[in-house]
């Protein structure tokens, strides 16, 4: 059992239309009965298209909203399909996920998501940082050579902030039900911790309610980003149900 501060961040992808709001009554109901409402932040993280409807639906609640990416200009200017963090804000976000690797997979670089961070914290959003080792950069052992370097880069010239979350995503883990083994992951944490202090670091990669029992035992996580099954909110509810079990 636990009773610490803890992050449940929901990622929706690209995934979610007007009617997939209906889902948060579920979680808003939850929230008003649960003892330990007073300790955990709840996120949601929709499609852009929704976050202007799903602030207005959780205008009561304590939940926060915040986007998916954003683009590295703080300015407006000609980037056709894009929108920047000034934007999002206007419309509600609070927080905007940025270095996810469904990102970096199709050519977000370092540098790219460290002008992004300062962007979004210039407007005034707080930041959930992705990072994480590929298949092939675990099986050649060089998981910590790489998180150190997405650190090193997408932080660079960036404050220690209270502002910024980052989120340990294992990209071989995202989507395929595989989550590292307890010990390997404890020590990442504590390897990220130890490099970046005084932030907080949450874990994300097919959190789901069978195994948020094993990963509620390693203790140095704050919190989960999870993305398949936050959209099913009886999922949702279960996994933080049982993270406080
Ligand atoms: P899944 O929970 O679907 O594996 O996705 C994790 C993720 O990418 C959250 O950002």
């Amino acid at each position: 059992m636990t009773n610490k501060y803890m992050y449940f961040i929901a990622n929706w992808k690209m995934f979610g239309v007007l009617n997939s709001l209906n889902s948060l009554h579920k979680v808003l109901k939850f929230l008003k009965t649960f003892k330990n409402n007073k300790s955990i932040k709840l996120i949601y993280c929709p499609p852009n298209t929704l976050i202007r409807p799903m602030t207005k639906k959780l205008k009561k609640s304590n939940i926060d909203v915040g986007a998916q990416n954003c683009h590295e200009n703080e300015a407006y200017g000609a980037f056709t399909g894009s929108v920047n963090s000034k934007m999002l804000k206007s419309v509600g976000a609070k927080y905007v996920i940025i270095g996810h690797s469904e990102n970096r997979q199709v050519g977000e670089t370092n540098k790219l998501i460290n002008n992004k961070i300062k962007s979004a914290l210039k407007s005034g959003l707080k930041v959930i940082f992705c990072i994480g080792e590929t298949l092939q950069e675990k099986r050649k052992r060089i998981t910590k050579k790489v998180l150190n370097s997405q650190m090193k880069l997408g932080l660079n010239k960036i404050k220690n902030n209270k502002n910024i979350l980052i989120a340990y995503e294992p990209v071989w883990s995202i989507g395929t039900g595989l989550i590292p083994k307890s010990e390997e992951l404890y020590e990442t944490i504590n390897f990220i911790k130890k490099r970046m202090k005084n932030y907080k670091v949450l874990y994300g990669g097919s959190v789901n309610p069978k195994n948020i029992n094993e990963l509620k035992t390693i203790t140095n996580i704050d919190g989960y980003l999870i993305g398949g099954a936050s959209q099913d909110p009886k999922k949702f509810i279960d996994i933080i149900k049982k993270t406080y079990n």
